[in-house]
């Protein structure tokens, strides 16, 4: 099954569940001072959980253009250093405006990976934030998964927040075990070791982080998922690289042949300049260019950096 296959399954899947199909905003930021650059895909649906805007439509899908090299979400010191985090990459995810909340989000992104992708039930596993019991009771309810597989972890991983202020909740995280031996597995390793990865995160919009740090009650409840495209298509291709799934097969074949060196001998280099070339397409495509400051200082130094990969 190819990336556009997966991508396209994903949006079927919910809009057979009535959820509106919404196109990816751009990757700098439209309206919002508080970020640089897009880093998630609920950034677009800020107004609509703040309670300033409403939609004609209570349940959305969309397929989000994001980049995290800054503020609260950065993982550029990743890359070339495992296979799975990245500048720049595509999150799928489902929304609902004030509509279903956690049984239905629970229910039907394990439906989607297991019935319809055939994941193995035996080596996901599913965090809940530790104070919500009602999340950690759902999940055997609702998708019949193992409790032993049910793990409570802190805020850190599991207390969703876009930037140091604006909507946020506790979330639900689904991760899977991409090891040799699946009976190696233990549930002190998620999280933590890098054979589990987080494949898709189900956050209970709830909140406002305020700018004195305290947290103050939205008017509704929402949900606001977010599913790592380029983990995904890796895991149901049968591959533990992202790098070797056909998202960046072309561009990795494209440096061996204008390089004369190979992949397999040269797998970081290799790994941010495919990185770092999809994140400054996209983000010269929606209208950043490098420069001195700000975002565009953020572009000339990954211009930089990925120059000196080679
Ligand atoms: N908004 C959910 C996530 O970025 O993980």
């Amino acid at each position: 099954m190819d990336a556009k296959q997966i991508r396209a399954d994903f949006i079927k899947f919910f809009q057979d569940k009535d959820h509106r199909f919404i196109r990816s905003s751009p990757v700098v930021p439209v309206d919002d001072p508080t970020l640089l650059f897009t880093n998630a895909g609920m950034n677009q649906f800020k107004p609509i959980f703040m309670g300033t805007n409403k939609p004609e439509y209570s349940r959305a899908v969309n397929t989000q253009k994001c980049i995290r090299v800054s503020g609260k979400h950065n993982d550029l010191e990743e890359v070339g250093v495992d296979t799975f985090h990245h500048t720049f990459f595509e999150m799928l995810g489902n929304w609902s405006f004030g509509d279903y909340y956690k049984a239905e989000a629970i229910q039907w992104a394990w439906e989607l990976f297991t019935d319809v992708w055939g994941l193995d039930k035996n080596r996901l596993w599913a965090t809940v934030y530790h104070e919500d019991d009602e999340a950690f009771d759902l999940w055997p309810k609702v998708t019949g998964i193992d409790p032993a597989r049910v793990l409570k972890c802190d805020k850190k991983d599991n207390f969703w927040e876009m930037g140091e202020t604006g909507p946020c909740g506790p979330c639900s995280e689904i991760h899977y075990y991409i090891g040799d031996d699946p009976s190696k597995q233990t549930a002190d390793g998620v999280n933590v070791s890098d054979q589990y990865w987080e494949l898709w995160n189900l956050v209970f919009i709830q909140n406002n982080r305020l700018e004195d740090g305290s947290l103050e009650e939205l008017p509704e409840k929402h949900v606001d998922t977010g599913a790592g495209l380029e983990r995904i298509v890796t895991v149901l291709q049968g591959k533990t690289s992202n790098y070797e799934s056909d998202l960046f097969s072309t561009i990795i074949s494209k440096t061996e042949e204008l390089t004369g060196k190979s992949y397999i001998d040269n797998a970081a280099p290799f790994q941010v300049i495919a990185d770092h070339i999809r994140m400054l397409s996209f983000s010269i495509a929606d209208g950043a260019l490098p420069s001195n400051d700000g975002r565009g200082y953020v572009l000339r130094r990954i211009d930089r950096k990925s120059g000196s990969a080679g």
